[in-house]
């Protein structure tokens, strides 16, 4: 045991949490946005509770559910503590300085992180939270038990057109994000070969803009059709 702790503690074994969490946060990304594009049907959100009963209720993905929680945690603290080293590094004269050939998104990693942690803190006290602590309405469809209705909360949300630009601001930080942690996360795999880095890095880029994109859509489209 103490030779895994050590090994966590190991700047491979921190590489390898933020690799690992971060490929898990990103499948999660996947499900979330898939699930979310049921707030764009014209059914006054039913499919969208209903799909949110499911999810919270079954205790499979309740289970996952706490891996992410864990996930989420392990991602902002090993970041975090791997920002302060860097830092640290960069002060020692030793230390090879930035290069300015460097991305935006590769030299602001740990900023455009905490940014998507503090969106985050706000996105879940509102709409989870809120749902856990039992301060959403009810509303019953045919012969289901009642279920939090979920959509009302968040096409009040979404009907105030700050709350729209705050989400899609949000959303181009996590882009950013997402664009550089995505190729890292493999290059921390060691995964670096001359045939498959370079599809690696246009499949990274694709999802950092389909996703962010698909989730500054929905608050946007809900704006424009209340
Ligand atoms: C259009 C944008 C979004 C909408 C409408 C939305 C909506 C929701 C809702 C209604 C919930 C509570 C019900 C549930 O657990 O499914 C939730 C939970 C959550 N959201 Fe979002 N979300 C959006 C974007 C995001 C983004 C961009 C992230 C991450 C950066 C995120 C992370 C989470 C997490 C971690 C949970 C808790 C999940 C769980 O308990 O299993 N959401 N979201």
């Amino acid at each position: 045991m103490n030779w895994f702790i050590a090994f966590l503690k190991s700047s491979l074994g921190k590489k390898l949490i933020m690799s690992l969490t971060g490929l898990f946060l990103m499948i999660f990304l996947v499900v979330h946005l898939s699930g979310n594009f049921q707030l764009l049907l014209q059914d006054e959100g039913k499919n969208f509770n209903l799909y949110t009963k499911f999810m919270t209720t079954n205790p499979v993905i309740k289970a996952v559910s706490y891996l992410l929680y864990i996930f989420i945690f392990l991602h902002t603290i090993q970041g975090m503590v791997l920002w302060r080293q860097n830092r640290a590094a960069r002060k020692n004269r030793y230390a090879v300085p930035v290069t300015k050939t460097s991305s935006f998104a590769s030299r602001n990693m740990a900023y455009l992180g905490m940014i998507i942690f503090i969106f985050l803190v706000i996105h879940l006290w509102q709409f989870w939270f809120q749902m856990k602590i039992g301060g959403i309405g009810m509303i019953t469809y045919d012969s289901h038990e009642p279920v939090n209705n979920l959509y009302e909360v968040v096409a009040y949300a979404f009907g105030q057109w700050w709350y729209v630009l705050f989400y899609v601001i949000c959303m181009i930080f996590l882009g950013y994000h997402l664009m550089h942690g995505f190729q890292s996360a493999f290059q921390s795999l060691g995964i670096n070969h001359k045939k498959y880095s370079p599809l690696i890095k246009g499949i990274g880029m694709i999802y950092s803009v389909v996703v962010p994109l698909g989730f500054a859509a929905i608050p946007i489209i809900v704006y424009l059709l209340r």
